[in-house]
């Protein structure tokens, strides 16, 4: 397997903090191919053996921002463990509705355009339903829950210019954890 060619933007570059903009289709074939090189970059890091002979940092979700295309797309992919992979594909997403309940991740979330240590939890619902848009254009509803809906929320920020970080308070990195449950 090839490591796709693209080039993650770290934190410092301005596209990380601005609004991406709606997706218009038809997808052209360009675009296509930038989110099957993300959907593989994201397999490829997640897997040991790649990881350790590309230097990847495992990563399960990438934002077209991060790879300095503006408009509102990003991926996820979910290791189930026995060397496939889910995918997801999502385009100009909406929140339909949200659990009232807050998650957050344990040992931190991590993002492949943060490249430093980083403390603090993030509140995250623990469950979505989203509407957005498929490759082919067509609309969709979809449920998540727990890490893909972790995921998700992350990448959602992204297409607004919002990094985790910026949703730790510096002041209280742990404010509220007794009031989420810790995944
Ligand atoms: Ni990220």
């Amino acid at each position: 397997m090839k490591l796709p060619d693209i080039k993650i933007l770290d934190e410092k570059d301005p596209r990380l903090h601005q609004v991406s903009k709606e997706v218009t289709f038809p997808l052209d074939d360009e675009t296509k191919q930038k989110i099957e090189d993300c959907l593989v970059y994201l397999e490829m890091s997640q897997n040991e053996e790649y990881a350790k002979k590309y230097d990847l940092r495992a990563g399960m979700g990438l934002s077209f921002c991060q790879i300095g295309d503006m408009r509102r797309i990003f991926v996820v992919s979910e290791d189930y463990g026995n060397g496939e992979f889910g995918r997801y594909v999502i385009i100009n997403p909406k929140i339909i509705s949200h659990s009232e309940e807050l998650i957050y991740v344990g040992e931190g979330e991590g993002c492949l355009s943060v490249n430093r240590e980083t403390i603090g939890i993030v509140p995250r619902y623990a469950r979505l339903k989203v509407r957005a848009y498929d490759e082919n254009g067509e609309e969709f509803e979809m449920r998540v829950r727990e890490d893909i809906a972790i995921a998700f929320q992350h990448e959602m920020d992204h297409l607004d210019g919002i990094l985790f970080t910026d949703k730790i308070d510096s002041k209280n990195p742990f404010k509220d954890k007794e009031k989420m449950r810790e995944i």
